[in-house]
């Protein structure tokens, strides 16, 4: 029978665990000195060895030889442990139906000695899933804990898991395990399979687990399945959805010379080969994040995961670009895998998305201009806006960019000037209009998935919460918990027709003081600033 790598290679022993010295340095310790808790809870991203090291602990306390931090892995309670049919090790899945009973159960079953071993322990699989009444039972267990109980918790949402059973537990956090320990431990277990990778594909398996090591196992069982005895990063990603450097590397080349065109074109080359452009768009954003990464980082940084000629490669990609120039297309990158997920015509997405970015790239030109006017008047002693840039091929020389008009920023659903315009048509058209009259009195706050209308006393009957919600229904096709307080709202004068929030308009005004705006404006009267946007928003 096939068994799946990730599992045929779970690490029995302390000395197999890949990363999480942490973890694995304060539970030895606590073995030796023989101080070990009733209740631990481990929590972290999934596939970094939670139940691995939960199974670990259980042989360490229960191995014949134990409690030893090296368990024998030859006794009668060490094969138990690692076969899964140990009777004093008991593992539980919370988020499961006989979870939830043998959760109720605990209760009984804790009081009574362990059938053979030093403890029991319960190993509970998705913690945070436990019901309420499982809970209680929990913690009362912990309060006044038999000497032979051990809890071990774990679970991805440690926050779920309420206070009164988390401070009776010993806490330890798994860290996603790093690109390079991941990829030296696929290549131990292929050599044990007798399989053969290169390095590119090896990085392509660590880099599709994203910090999980049991991720780029399944990656690599697959892999394994596609292409046999000897992998070849080609294949391994197509497989996964994945992209190589050169492919991911035509778009910043595309941005470099400005050629929309060329943005096209990739996407034509992605349609002909029948890629799938949700993974493109996901391989892009992590691209570009790569490559603000080296930017602001360096080479051979465990932030990346990325062999080191990888990484050499990011770094010259990004030479030629500024900070913020990559945080831009990385924002509006992630914008448009938001958009690609929901949309039916995912190419016209992505086609709007890459022509974006190569807009956006021209906001650089402008700052450049800006420094450049900046020279045209010495003795300003104003700062340059931004440090020169090595800017070969950067501005088409002969295309001066445009004046201040940046380019339109996808308007922000959640801006409350925006959405109390559509509140207030929404209203009218629903011929709401005492409710609409009294919204342009009022104030939308949206906090936390609630909408707060702050109004004034003479406004506040006309504030009807079932026609705000029907007008809320009616715009976002959603309810939303509503709120209706007097208060003092801040208002703007012409309430209906003013698109910007009051927030929109600080940094409107902010930027159009800028000394340097104000320059650029007097050199161009008749330029006109159509939106200003806060990148650091
Ligand atoms: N830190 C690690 N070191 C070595 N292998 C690991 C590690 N974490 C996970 N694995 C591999 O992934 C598989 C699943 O790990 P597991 O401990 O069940 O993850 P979790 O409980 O955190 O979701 C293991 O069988 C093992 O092959
Ligand atoms: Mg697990
Ligand atoms: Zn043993």
């Amino acid at each position: 029978m096939y068994q799946v790598i990730a599992r045929k290679y779970r690490p029995q022993t302390f000395s197999e665990l890949i990363g999480q010295e942490h973890v694995r340095t304060t539970i030895e310790n606590a073995i030796s000195q023989r101080r070990i808790a009733h209740g631990y809870i481990f929590s972290g991203q999934r596939g970094t060895g939670k139940t691995t090291v939960a199974r670990i602990l259980a042989r360490c306390l229960n191995c014949i030889n134990g409690p030893t931090a090296n368990p024998c892995g030859e006794c009668a309670s060490c094969l138990e442990v690692t076969a899964g049919n140990s009777p004093d090790v008991i593992e539980i899945d919370a988020a499961s139906n006989r979870g939830i009973n043998e959760m109720r159960e605990l209760r009984e079953n804790v009081r009574y000695r362990p059938a053979r071993d030093r403890y029991k322990v319960f190993i509970v699989d998705e913690a945070h899933q436990i019901t309420s009444e499982a809970f209680n039972a929990l913690l009362k267990t912990l309060e006044e804990p038999p000497e032979w109980a051990v809890f071990i918790l774990c679970t991805t949402e440690a926050h779920k898991v309420p206070t009164t059973i988390a401070s009776r537990c010993q806490q330890f956090s798994f860290r996603s395990v790093d690109f390079a320990e991941v990829v030296a431990r696929m290549e131990w277990i292929l050599k044990q399979e007798g399989i053969e990778a290169d390095a590119e594909t090896l990085a392509v398996l660590a880099q599709a687990g994203e910090g999980s090591v049991r991720d780029s196992l399944s990656a690599l069982d697959q892999a394994i399945a596609c292409c046999g005895m000897k992998l070849s990063a080609a294949d391994t990603r197509a497989l996964l959805g994945m992209f190589s450097l050169d492919s991911l590397a035509q778009v910043s080349q595309a941005l470099l010379e400005q050629d929309s065109r060329r943005m096209l074109d990739v996407v034509m080359e992605l349609e002909r080969n029948g890629r799938n452009l949700q993974h493109f768009c996901r391989e892009l954003a992590r691209y570009f994040r790569n490559l603000l990464v080296v930017k602001v980082a360096g080479v051979n940084t465990r932030l990346i995961a990325a062999t080191p000629q990888e990484q050499e490669r990011l770094a010259e990609i990004a030479a030629p670009f500024a900070e913020e120039d990559l945080t831009r297309y990385l924002q509006i990158t992630l914008d448009v895998f938001k958009d690609l997920q929901v949309s039916l015509q995912p190419r016209l997405h992505l086609e709007i998305g890459l022509l974006k970015l190569v807009q956006a790239g021209r906001l650089t030109g402008i700052e450049e201009e800006l420094a450049r006017l900046g020279g045209e008047n010495p003795g300003g002693g104003i700062p340059k806006p931004v440090a020169a840039k090595p800017a070969a091929g950067r501005i088409p020389a002969a295309a001066p960019p445009p004046p201040v008009s940046l380019p339109p920023a996808p308007a922000p659903i959640q801006a409350s000037g925006d959405l109390r315009d559509r509140l207030h048509a929404a209203l009218t058209e629903l011929g709401m209009m005492f409710t609409a009259d009294a919204l342009e009195h009022s104030q939308v706050i949206e906090k936390a998935g609630e909408l707060q209308f702050v109004t004034t006393v003479e406004f506040k009957l006309a504030m009807d919460p079932k026609e705000l919600q029907k007008a809320v229904q009616h715009t976002l096709g959603r309810q939303m918990k509503i709120t209706v307080s007097v208060g003092e709202p801040e208002v703007s004068a012409s309430p209906p027709a003013k698109p910007k929030a009051s927030n929109d308009d600080e940094t409107t005004e902010r930027a159009l003081s800028h000394p340097e705006v104000k320059r650029f404006r007097e050199k161009f009267p008749d330029a006109h600033v159509r939106a200003v946007r806060n990148l650091k928003e």
